[in-house]
């Protein structure tokens, strides 16, 4: 007999059931409806990367008081005081804002002179990086951790010894040096140029010689050109220059910072393969538009040097940007992870210069690597000197002991957590999404911007900008819409054109490889669309009101190597 209890509870299921059956099919329509919605990748907004935990205030500036700084600091972009700007796009390097956990790591850095603990989680960090794809052993936890156990610290970190790539390590590290930390990309090139320079010189003083480049930037041509080596730029202008179409731009890239083979074997052929100590090649590269080299492209000038026996070194300051933009838009790439093609592309580098203010992530630090007994070493060391000694030995004069490289323990720490940072797929994704956009901005207001753009920064060619004015290349125009940038809305960008190329100091051959652009680079995880709102709709003004950008005089200092860092100028506002 149903006592009055059950019955209850059973009234009480049965209505569940039938309630729970009677809702469960317009609860599963709904969500299939829901289904439908655009998934978080799919909004026309692209998803946040990341949130800001300490803001600076810009204070304000009045255009009155921009011009009197720009008189008094000789309208010189690089001399004008930052602290004075709204929006800073002089250079990514070095300006990133750094991670909690850059910071973090920051904090355990050491100052000691010897063989401080950031040293050997770097070295670490650079094989994890560059060489260990996918399985990286990140012993930099080590330390973050506080590891208390000596034999493990012993075992995993400090009595480690690596030989036979990019970073050796123990014993090997003090009988062949190949991995030279220094404060920043130039002194790794000049490293290396003057080293190299010095055993051409023994080797055959009367030969003249040249590096083939994608495209030299400007402290590495100039690096180049100090110990008489001529640098030439081996790109093609025309692939540059190629119109394309703004709306195609997150779907396909053609890879125009590829270096242009055909001409590399014929200066290779017409030169003399004994007169190129080694092809460089620059990834991304930064003066050809930030453009970004293919994965082929990478294998084709591979084969060349290899052809020729030349050692392919790298410019790999935007290594981690290059990856992606491999990932996004070359064919057979899209699968794999940044971190295993970053380790493909290093592996076709016999050695590579990096400045880590980049893609380090970090305020401060490069490096120079060679490969272990790669064709460099090999063909370069001679009367049975490793030319790894000869480095470290400049190094230690000019930089300092080679487990610090003139950074402090504190730097190492930061740099360290930077490359595991910069390799994490969202930061890329939301980085080079904000560069695309900005580019995107431009393109739509018909602005002529080199498309698509590569990852750092955006391009605007300033020949077609200034197109229907009376300026000619030796006005500097992009200079005069730099300054009128600045003048009128505390913006600074910078020219790399005739100017900064110096136009008229070179032969009708090198003016070839000089393009007329305004670069505005943008510092890594410090600006947000608001920012390149504010910057597009002042060009937008400007290019409106082109009549009105001055020709630009140099008033001091024409002939001085790099004169762009240095060099006073006026503009002449026409009446
Ligand atoms: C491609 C390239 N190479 C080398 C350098 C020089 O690096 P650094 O400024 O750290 O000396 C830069 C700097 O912007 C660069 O973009």
């Amino acid at each position: 007999m149903l006592n009055y209890r059950t019955f209850f509870i059973r009234t009480n299921i049965t209505h569940f059931l039938v309630f729970y059956l009677k809702n469960k099919d317009q609860r599963e329509d709904i969500m299939s409806k829901t289904n439908q919605l655009k998934s978080q990748d799919e909004l026309d907004a692209p998803l946040p990367s990341h949130k800001a935990y300490i803001v600076r205030n810009y204070k304000t500036v009045t255009r009155e008081q921009r011009e009197r700084i720009l008189k008094e600091t000789e309208y010189n972009m690089f001399s004008f005081p930052a602290d004075l700007l709204y929006l800073d796009y002089l250079s990514d390097s070095g300006t990133t804002s750094m991670t909690d956990l850059q910071w973090a790591a920051l904090m355990l850095g050491d100052e000691s002179y010897g063989r401080n603990r950031g040293y050997y989680v770097l070295l670490e960090a650079f094989r994890d990086t560059f060489e260990r794809g996918e399985h990286p052993l990140r012993p930099l936890d080590l330390i973050m951790k506080g590891e208390e156990s000596t034999q493990l610290l012993m075992e995993e970190l400090y009595l480690k010894s690596y030989e036979g790539g990019f970073v050796n390590g123990g014993k090997y590290q003090l009988m062949r040096p190949n991995t030279f930390i220094c404060p920043q990309g130039r002194v790794a090139e000049h490293l290396l140029f003057s080293t190299l320079a010095e055993i051409l010189h023994e080797i055959d003083p009367s030969k003249h010689y040249a590096i083939p480049n994608n495209g030299h930037f400007d402290t590495t041509g100039a690096n180049i050109r100090a110990v008489n080596i001529d640098p030439i730029n081996v790109f093609d202008k025309k692939v540059v220059l190629e119109p394309f179409r703004v709306e195609d731009t997150p779907n396909s890239n053609p890879f125009k910072g590829n270096m242009d083979v055909a001409q590399l074997e014929t200066i290779i052929q017409e030169r003399g393969a004994d007169s190129i100590p080694l092809i460089y090649l620059t990834i991304t590269n930064n003066s050809v538009a930030g453009q970004p080299v293919s994965m082929a492209n990478i294998k084709e000038v591979k084969s060349i040097a290899d052809k020729y026996n030349i050692p392919l070194f790298f410019d790999a300051c935007r290594f981690a940007e290059n990856a992606y933009f491999i990932k996004q838009y070359e064919d057979g790439y899209g699968d794999k992870s940044v971190k295993s093609i970053v380790q493909e592309m290093f592996s076709y580098a016999d050695g590579f210069t990096i400045s880590l203010k980049k893609d380090g992530l970090a305020n401060m630090g490069g490096a120079l690597f060679l490969r272990d007994n790669g064709v460099f070493v090999q063909k370069y060391s001679l009367n049975g000197k490793n030319v790894g000694i000869r480095i470290k030995e400049k190094q230690i004069v000019t930089i300092g002991n080679d487990s610090y490289g003139a950074l402090s323990g504190r730097d190492i720490m930061a740099l360290t957590m930077g490359l595991y940072e910069v390799v994490k797929e969202s930061y890329l994704k939301a980085r080079i999404g904000l560069t695309q956009y900005f580019a995107a901005e431009l393109g739509k207001r018909d602005i002529p911007v080199i498309l698509p753009p590569g990852g750092h920064a955006v391009y605007i060619d300033m020949d077609r900008f200034l197109e229907g004015t009376d300026l000619t290349t030796e006005d500097f125009g992009g200079v005069g819409f730099t300054i009128e940038l600045l003048r009128h809305y505390g913006i600074r960008a910078c020219e790399l054109g005739p100017f900064a190329f110096e136009w008229d100091q070179r032969s009708p051959e090198e003016r070839k490889g000089i393009l007329n652009f305004v670069r505005f680079a943008i510092p890594r995880n410090a600006y947000t669309k608001a920012d390149i709102d504010y910057t597009v709709a002042a060009i937008t003004e400007l290019y409106k009101n082109k009549h009105i950008i001055p020709k630009v005089r140099i008033s001091r200092g024409r002939e001085l190597s790099l004169r762009h860092f240095q060099s006073g100028l006026e503009p002449v506002y026409r009446t």
